[in-house]
This record gives C-alpha cells, structure tokens and sequence, in this order.
C-alpha cells in the first residue's frame, strides 16, 4: 500500500514492550520498516523479578516477520542503559514509548510506603530517565517523537490506585513541558490514556469486554502521533477499542476579586456560582493564561467587586 505510514530508518525504544500494549507497538513498528528496542524487564505486573523471556519473545517475534530488533532487559530505572542499547545496536534514537507500567493497586488506608515508591519509581522516574537518555541524541538531530502513558485512572482517579493516578497523572504535566521544551527541536511529546486488555485488566474486567478491546486497538494512534509527518504535540489523547479523543483542560468562567481586604472567605462563597461555572470556558494551555488573569485583578478597583461587606474576614461565613 503506497499510503501506509512507514518508519523506515528509524529506531524505536518500546519500553515494556515483552507483553501487552508495548508487544503491539513493538510488532507494528517492527513491520513497518523500524529497528525497535524491545525493552522489559519481565517481572511480573506488581513488579516483581525478572526475566528475559518476555523482551526476546517478542524480538524472534519482529525477526520472524522479517524486522529487525533487538533485546534490553533492564529496568526502565536505567533509562540510560535502555537508549544506550539503541545506540549501540541501531546508531541513533528517533522514537521513544515510555509505556513499562506495574501496578499495586491498594485502598489508601492500607497502602505502604513500598507500594507508593515502587509505582511511582517504575512509572514516573522511568519515563523520567529514558526520556533525559535520549533528549540529548532528539536535540543534536533535531528530530524526536516521545509518547508518554497515562490512564484514566490518573486523569479522573479511581478507588484502590492513589499511586499509580498520582503516577499517570504526573506524567501528564511531564509531557506538557517537555512539548515546551522540545518544540524548538521538532521533538514532539504526547501523553495517551489507554484502555486494552492485557494482564493488568484482565481480572478486572468481563471476558466480552477484554474482546472487544484488543492492545491493536491503541497502535494506530501512537502511530500517527510518532510519525514524521505529525504536528501534534503537548496534547492528552485517550484510545482503546478503535475509539480514541484528545483531552484538554477547562476553566470554568470563574471569579475575579479584588485582592484587599476585602477578599474574604464570605466573598468567595456569595458569588460561588461563578467559580463552578462552565457555561463560558476557557481552555487554558500554559501558565501565562493564569497571569493575565491577574493582571486584570491587579487593575480593579474596590467598586468592582460589586458589594459592600460590613467588615473584612466576620462575612466570611454567612
Ligand atoms: P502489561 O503488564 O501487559 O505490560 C507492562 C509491561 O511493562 C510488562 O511486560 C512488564 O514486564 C513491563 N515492565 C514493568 N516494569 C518494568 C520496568 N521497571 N522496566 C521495564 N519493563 C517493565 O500491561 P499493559 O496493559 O500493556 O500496560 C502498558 C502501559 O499502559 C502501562 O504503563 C499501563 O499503566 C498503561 N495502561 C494500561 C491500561 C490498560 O487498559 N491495559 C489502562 C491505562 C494505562
């Protein structure tokens, strides 16, 4: 087919790529012209041990359909191990998928300090640490393409997962300023949220279900979101069973208050209805949207506020 997407000449890092989603990414690349890094450490989906079975299965897996690939059974924690491989076997890095995720789901009430710390170790400072290994190779070729993976879980919490949504979400504010920081590169960052059966859903979730959401189902999104061709960068995008959208942060309308005095608890709680307002949003994208709203504060004077409290802080709890 003369319309495919290729990556011909191009080396993909697929971090805990011996099952589940990374497989399919790793498979997909790997045919369609790829070198791929199949990265695992093959331990199992709580994080414990290794193996070297799951990344070499899926390396004679990519070879078998003629592809090339090779092996790295290291902790994402060793980020630069893993980019090392790349370089060492491949000559350069083009495309990294941080996507190597453990779980240790728990209630808060009884989660650990080891539950916590591993989740995010794996999660958050793997990405992290593969993602700093190859900045340096994506800024001197000023080319790069960087797919970071949150979930659902992060993006709206879920019960029994305080780590790994503190995690998933804070990979999400990881992405955005990498996007920043890569633009001037042409490195381009996104977060995708996936839903795909895989050990870790596969007790969770009815056997129909699993079905109808296969790992192949996400590829194609990644796809054209690492491809050379696309534009999009800093955005949060969700698939899983051939459905896929891009999330963006809202404002509601809000609340601006002079900042004296005046400014009380009360005040806030009088006009709440615009603080929780969404009839008229905006859809932030940086830091400076919040200072210019300031800047707008900083120019009102006391009549603006539009109602007289009979002394500053007593109001407050009417
Ligand atoms: P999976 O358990 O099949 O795959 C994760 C892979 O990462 C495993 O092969 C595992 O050996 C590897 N891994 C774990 N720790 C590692 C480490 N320290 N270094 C290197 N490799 C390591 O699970 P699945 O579902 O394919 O998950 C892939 C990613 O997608 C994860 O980040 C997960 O959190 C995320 N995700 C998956 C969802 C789903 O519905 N399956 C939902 C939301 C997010």
């Amino acid at each position: 087919m003369t319309d495919q997407l290729r990556y011909d000449g191009q080396v993909v890092v697929v971090t805990g790529a011996g099952g589940g989603l990374g497989r399919a990414y790793a498979t997909f690349f790997g045919s369609r012209g790829a070198s791929v890094v199949v990265n695992d450490l093959g331990g199992s989906f709580k994080g414990e041990g290794n193996s070297t079975k799951a990344a070499d299965v899926v390396v004679n897996e990519i070879k078998a359909a003629g592809g090339k690939a090779v092996s790295n059974y290291d902790s994402v924690e060793n980020g630069e191990r893993i980019i090392g491989t790349a370089i060492k076997a491949f000559g350069r890095i083009d495309i990294l998928i941080n996507n190597a995720g453990i779980l240790r789901d728990i209630s808060f009430k009884n989660i650990k300090d080891e539950d916590w710390d591993l989740v995010i170790g794996v999660h958050v400072r793997g990405s992290y640490k593969c993602s700093r290994a190859a900045w340096p190779y994506f800024r001197k070729q000023k080319y790069g393409r960087v797919i970071n993976t949150a979930s659902a879980a992060g993006l709206f919490g879920s019960f029994g997962q305080t780590n790994y949504s503190a995690a998933k979400l804070a990979l999400v504010g990881f992405t955005e300023t990498l996007a920043k920081e890569g633009a001037k590169y042409n490195i381009l960052c996104n977060v995708v949220a996936p839903i795909a059966a895989s050990r870790m859903t596969e007790t969770v979730m009815p056997p129909d279900v699993l079905k109808a959401l296969q790992p192949e189902w996400v590829v194609p999104l990644v796809a054209v979101l690492v491809h050379k061709n696309n534009t999009e960068t800093g955005s949060i995008f969700e698939a899983g069973g051939g459905h896929m959208a891009k999330l963006r942060w809202e404002r509601s309308s809000g609340l601006l208050l002079k900042a004296d005095d005046s400014y009380t608890p009360g005040a806030i709680l009088k006009k709440w209805d615009n603080v929780v307002d969404f009839s008229n949003p905006q859809y932030p994208t940086g830091p400076n949207d919040f200072l210019t709203l300031l800047e707008d504060s900083m120019k009102m004077g006391p009549s603006d506020r539009g109602e007289t409290l009979d002394f500053a802080g007593r109001v407050a709890l009417v």
